[in-house]
């Protein structure tokens, strides 16, 4: 099992690895937790003002725990002109969360970012990596309504297994 510890090997008082280990540590947590960052900066020698200032500087990191399914919808002009507000509505609607949020049941976190880099395809949406063009919020409703199922059958699954 992956352990802050074993990430950590090899790359001790090596300041320039600060953001693969970074990136390692949110693979792991599914975000940046506080004391981790504290052991990070000891470990590699860097200052604990500058791993927050690269945590917070790249958009892949969080500093919160975020959900089992990251919703990132682009709000950057190009979508925004063909309608990501909509989209916005739609999320905010279905799961009853604001964007930089997550669902109480930790399934979902809504993010806003301002371009995905992909412009000509807008509105886009991005789920856990995973780019879907030309979104409508019938699309984004179908979307969650088959992410919760998949993820309620396979806790299901899961649960039947263990007995
Ligand atoms: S503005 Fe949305 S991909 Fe660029």
């Amino acid at each position: 099992m992956t352990t802050l510890n074993t990430l950590l090997e090899g790359r001790r008082s090596q300041p320039q690895q600060l953001v693969e280990v970074l990136q390692d540590l949110q693979d792991l947590h599914g975000y940046l937790p506080e004391d981790a960052m504290n052991t990070v900066a000891l470990e590699l020698g860097v200052p604990l003002m500058e791993v927050y200032r690269v945590a917070c500087f790249y958009k892949c990191f969080s500093l919160k725990p975020r959900g089992k399914n990251v919703i990132t919808v682009c709000t950057g002009t190009a979508c925004h002109v063909r309608g990501a507000n909509l989209l916005i509505d739609q999320v905010q609607g279905q799961l009853n969360i604001k964007p930089g949020t997550t669902t109480e049941d930790g399934l979902f976190t809504v993010e806003c970012v301002n371009c995905v880099g992909a412009c000509a395809l807008g509105p886009v949406v991005v789920q856990n990596g995973s780019y879907s063009h030309h979104m409508t919020p019938g699309k984004l409703r179908k979307m969650i309504d088959t992410t919760r199922k998949t993820k309620k059958e396979a806790s299901h699954e899961q649960a039947q297994s263990k007995r």
